[in-house]
């Protein structure tokens, strides 16, 4: 995915490669933010809080928190090109400002770490649903039989294991590599793929019946249905699906050349992450109005419903498994740049050497996933936060993901705010972001004051109801 550009050519004294095109970072950067965030995460969460008002505090949250942020990290990157925890120090020096900031890169890191061990499990479920779609399974399916398929895989520790352990062992073999063209380019085809059979299932559920209720679902805000929790969770959810509060845009634009416009490529980012969003949403909540399933179904909500719809489409079958294995493609390239930048941090800190590291750290996170897996069956009545109402009913899966989405990275995110919109001099962002006299103003101004200040008041909100 890189090559050795010469970068000095750019005015970049140190030798490291540089994307090959502005184009190749635009797909690496829209392959790490598109994936189960998108396609699992973003329904589930929305028909969890109600629809309409949810979905528009979420997309309030991309635009006025989630791209400013992304073009923060990619400066620190592209200014510091090293890796982020190195690039946020030398960035500090150049200003004069303290070196602990990078604390943020370190939360990050744990937040990135946590959360490729359970998104493992999840890429494991969309990796054993290609195998229902090939056998046929999802054919006249019905809303009992596709739910029972579900909860079997569930209910089987051993059959999770299994696909949680081939997708890992799918990650740590790109990343021990080292990132390589071979990703540029599945990124170049599956991506657009996905999309295209995205709309196949909208397309579908525009037969449903039931597609105008799904429209006034997701977009008819209704803010009685709206708690201040919700609004918590978009907001992580913001930083979930952009790959933000992780130091994973930093790492890519560490690799970025001088001429891209970094607010340009955000926003096109930004975009397409949220398209693919409402895409998935679209194909989905018909199909759940059109079957009387449940809107807030909660994690399985993707795994009960589009199957059906597969089930009952003209070469379902096809659709179906074809669907699945994009999902895979998707959330592995969304799973890659979560490993990367922990496996760059233990490489430089130890003596085993690449593959040492990438098999090392992925290790881990697999051994931690295994948790997550246990949280699904035999341990699905451990609920180690039950003191607190909040946390009811919630296992150490659903507690992991609550807190890197929810705290972990809108605290980054905030610090990363704090740290660019206050301490890096003015003159020298307006030079690099690449954005002109008014929209840079914009943009300075949601970083200084309106991403931190959000950040904390729905913090606050939060602790305080
Ligand atoms: N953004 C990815 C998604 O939406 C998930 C992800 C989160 C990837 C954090 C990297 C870092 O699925």
């Amino acid at each position: 995915m890189t090559q050795s550009n010469p970068s000095a050519a750019n005015g970049d004294t140190s030798s490291r490669g540089l994307w090959s095109s502005r184009l190749a970072f635009i797909l690496a950067v829209t392959g790490s933010s598109v994936g189960l965030g998108n396609v699992w995460k973003f329904p589930y969460i929305t028909g969890e809080n109600g629809g309409g008002a949810f979905v528009l505090v979420y997309l309030a949250c991309i635009a006025v928190i989630g791209i400013p942020i992304l073009m923060a990290e990619v400066f620190l990157g592209r200014n510091g090109r090293h890796n982020p925890i190195t690039s946020m120090r030398l960035v500090a020096e150049r200003n004069l400002a303290s070196p602990l900031w990078r604390v943020s890169a370190i939360v990050g890191m744990i937040a990135a770490f946590v959360i490729l061990s359970f998104y493992s499990v999840i890429g494991g479920w969309a990796a054993a649903y290609i195998g229902h779609g090939a056998t046929g399974d999802f054919v006249g399916g019905n809303p009992d039989t596709i739910n029972a398929m579900f909860g079997n895989l569930l209910a089987s520790p051993g059959e999770l294991l299994l696909w949680h352990s081939l997708f890992m062992a799918l990650v740590v073999l790109v990343v021990s590599r080292g990132l390589k063209k071979g990703l540029e380019r599945s990124v170049t085809i599956l991506m657009p793929a996905l999309f295209v059979l995205l709309l196949v299932a909208v397309g579908y559920a525009t037969t449903t019946g039931h597609f105008g209720e799904a429209v006034t679902f997701l977009f008819k805000p209704d803010f009685g249905k709206l708690s201040i929790n919700g609004v918590l969770i978009a907001l992580g959810h913001a930083f979930f699906t952009l790959s933000l509060g992780m130091a994973i845009m930093m790492a890519y634009g560490s690799y970025l050349g001088r001429d891209v416009s970094i607010g340009r490529t955000a926003v096109i980012v930004g975009v397409t992450d949220t398209l693919v969003a409402l895409l998935a949403g679209l194909a989905i909540f018909p199909v759940v109005f059109a079957n009387n399933l449940e809107a807030g179904a909660g994690p399985g909500l993707i795994f009960q419903t589009l199957p059906l719809a597969f089930g009952q489409m003209p070469m379902g079958s096809v659709f179906g498994t074809l669907f699945f294995v994009l999902l895979v493609f998707a959330a592995w390239t969304s799973a890659i740049s979560l490993l990367e930048p922990v496996v760059e941090w233990v490489e430089e800190k130890t003596t085993l050497g690449r593959s040492g590291s990438a098999m090392l750290v992925g290790f881990l996170c697999w051994a931690l996933g295994i948790v997550s897996i246990l949280s699904l069956n035999l341990w699905s009545d451990v609920t180690p936060l039950a003191m607190f109402e909040r946390f009811e009913g919630k296992t150490f899966f659903d507690l992991m993901d609550y807190f890197t989405a929810n705290v972990m990275l809108p605290l980054s995110g905030m610090l990363t705010a704090l740290f660019v919109g206050w301490c890096v001099a003015r003159e020298s962002l307006k030079k690099d972001v690449g954005l002109d006299g008014k929209l840079f103003g914009v943009w300075y101004g949601l970083t200084r004051y309106v991403t931190p200040v959000a950040v904390a008041v729905v913090f606050v909100y939060n602790l305080l109801s």
